[in-house]
């Protein structure tokens, strides 16, 4: 399973690129306007230090302005996927972009059927959004299971990147379904190593060594 790290934050995704535990970054305009800086800057720097996908977020709502927009945001580096909203001008844009070989992150995927079209649009990556389903009282993991189950079905490139991931159970049970991607926000991605009995562990094993080197003195 691969890992991105969902934020713009740099220093977070320097740190985080540096344990090797990440493999693509998303952004979104919201992630983008906490951090100081131009955007589009932010977003070549954070390419330069991540080998894999960079999710870069069209802001436009019409699929012309999207394709235009997507065009200019994929010349910043190669590492660049565009992002697009699933709605029918998103579906026209998405199929404009990956004609011309510019890759699709299909975004704000809250249903099997949105997911469905987006791969038939030919988008690279769909993104369900499982927590903010959950905000709702709707079992967003389901929307991962029935996705995944589709798309074994055919024959997509699209690969399912599931987002919106709240706590490490979701990163769990999203790669229990067998996701190929998922994304995390760095406190996620920080309490995936994070565990108490380790420290504890470690402390012990410390004590107990310094221990042995006063009693060989
Ligand atoms: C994914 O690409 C989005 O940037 C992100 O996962 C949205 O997460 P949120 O629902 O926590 O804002």
């Amino acid at each position: 399973m691969r890992l991105f790290a969902d934020t713009a934050h740099l220093p977070d995704i320097k740190e985080l690129a540096s344990w090797g535990a990440i493999d693509g970054v998303t952004t979104n305009p919201t992630l983008l306007s906490r951090e100081e800086g131009e955007p589009e800057k932010i977003l070549y720097e954070i390419c330069e230090v991540v080998q894999g996908p960079v999710s870069a977020e069209v802001v436009s709502t019409d699929w012309e302005g999207m394709v235009q927009e997507g065009r200019r945001l994929a010349q910043i580096h190669p590492h660049i996927v565009i992002k697009i909203p699933a709605t029918i001008d998103g579906l026209k844009a998405t199929r404009a972009l990956s004609e011309q070989g510019i890759r699709v992150n299909m975004t704000l995927v809250f249903t099997p059927m949105q997911a469905l079209l987006a791969a038939k649009a030919g988008a690279r990556f769909v993104s369900p959004f499982i927590g903010r389903l959950d905000d709702i009282s709707s079992y967003g993991m389901n929307l991962i299971a029935d996705i995944l189950e589709i798309f074994d079905h055919y024959d997509f490139e699209t690969e399912v990147l599931v987002a919106s991931v709240r706590h490490p159970m979701h990163v769990l049970e999203a790669a229990r379904l067998g996701a190929p991607i998922v994304t995390a926000p760095p406190k996620v991605i920080r309490q995936l190593i994070r565990h108490p009995l380790t420290d504890i562990g470690l402390e012990k094993f410390l004590a107990d060594w310094k221990k042995l080197q006063e009693r060989l003195k």
